[in-house]
């Protein structure tokens, strides 16, 4: 098992240490921004499905899930289809309403999600295309849909999911781009763009993993708290969902992750200054809205850990703790924004003596209801 491990003290660590290959493994084939190849096979398949799709819905269960809903900011925003995200256990006993003209996307890492296998089977039965998103080659999921997309991530061992995460962001990123470009919604200067920022992506990511040592320092002073927020908009709402995710999974320390403004509704009333909040404030079209934000949590003495962009200077004038990331586009920052949080639940929950990589009453893949 060691030699498994690589040299990393948990499969957990090996896996978000081996991000920056696993996010170019998703694209390879699939898109050279050099000589403008961007090409999914399986899209290419039901290419007139997608470009004439009413709604696009999106099944998955706990990150999968997460990174659904980073799908739903990307596809809106590029190719201009309505999309709905729903947790597959929800959606399989709610009668929903399908046609036809309806894609109905399955996002599962292990492939065999009993949930998710119901919702996509149902959506088969009420004439919907289906299309799946999997990791594991031959899974179930991915048998059972019209088409599809391995993410091409490699085994991922850690229960807590990582690599599998930012690779599924990845496919759907190339797949929002595609539609979007053949539906002429996403202009050729605007997708060359984005292309070429995605290939730059694995190199940012390694950049992002330097910051471990930081991570570490930070780690420590905030490994015995008993409550974490996550606050992020647009974006990096996603990936605040999955950062307390990740906290509570391994660490089980209760994590709330929410959209930075709706923080006024409710859980502004937990903060004073035992609470830890993670604030996701990288440079993007919410920047100024997240700034108030860091003001509110700080005028209740929160502590503010604020995930920004190199270089910025009005956030690290207020936070706490400041963990610099490079700059992106902001439809690519859930690629990079979430490696600190990865990191920052890995080190706690170390600290914390928690077992990283099997914790106590979860389950790499959920076959039954
Ligand atoms: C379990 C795992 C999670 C995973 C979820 C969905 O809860 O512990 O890491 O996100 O199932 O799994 P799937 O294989 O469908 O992505």
């Amino acid at each position: 098992e060691s030699i498994e491990k690589g040299g990393y003290e948990h499969f957990m660590l090996k896996e978000i240490f081996e991000q920056p290959r696993s996010i170019l493994d998703s694209m390879r084939g699939r898109m050279i921004a050099e000589s403008d190849h961007l090409m999914m096979a399986g899209i290419r398949e039901f290419e007139n499905k997608f470009v004439n799709a009413n709604r696009i819905i999106i099944v998955a269960c706990g990150t999968s899930w997460h990174a659904g809903l980073v799908a739903e900011y990307l596809i809106e925003d590029l190719a201009r289809i309505p999309v709905e995200v729903e947790y597959a256990s929800e959606f399989r006993y709610r009668n929903p309403i399908l046609n036809e003209r309806d894609i109905v996307i399955a996002i599962s890492q292990s492939g065999e999600t009993a949930d998710t296998l119901a919702a996509l089977e149902l959506a088969k039965s009420k004439g919907a295309t289906i299309f799946g998103i999997c990791n594991v080659v031959g899974s179930s999921i991915a048998r059972a849909t019209d088409a599809g997309a391995y993410t091409h991530a490699g085994p991922e061992i850690g229960v807590a999911s990582t690599k599998a995460f930012t690779a599924q962001v990845t496919v759907l990123t190339l797949i929002a781009m595609i539609i979007g470009s053949k539906r002429g919604t996403l202009e050729t200067t605007k997708l060359r763009e984005l292309m070429v920022e995605l290939e730059t992506i694995p190199s940012k990511v390694e950049e992002a993993l330097q910051l471990n040592e930081q991570i570490v320092q930070i780690s420590e002073q905030y490994k015995d708290a008993t409550n974490f927020l996550y606050l992020g908009r647009g974006y990096n709402f996603p990936v605040a969902l999955e950062g307390a995710l990740k906290l509570k999974e391994i660490s089980y320390i209760h994590a709330e992750g929410y959209p930075a403004a709706e923080m006024k509704h409710g859980p502004i009333a937990l903060i004073d200054e035992q609470m830890p909040v993670v604030v996701i404030a990288t440079k993007d079209s919410s920047y100024e809205k997240i700034v108030s934000n860091v003001q509110e949590v700080k005028a209740r003495k929160g502590k503010v850990i604020a995930v920004v962009t190199e270089g910025d200077t009005t956030i690290p004038a207020m936070a706490d703790h400041v963990i610099e990331i490079p700059e992106t586009s902001e439809h690519l920052m859930p690629l990079l924004s979430v490696i600190p949080l990865q990191l920052l639940s890995y080190h706690i929950a170390v600290m914390r003596g928690c077992n990283v990589d099997q914790p106590r009453n979860l389950a790499k893949s959920v076959t039954v209801e």
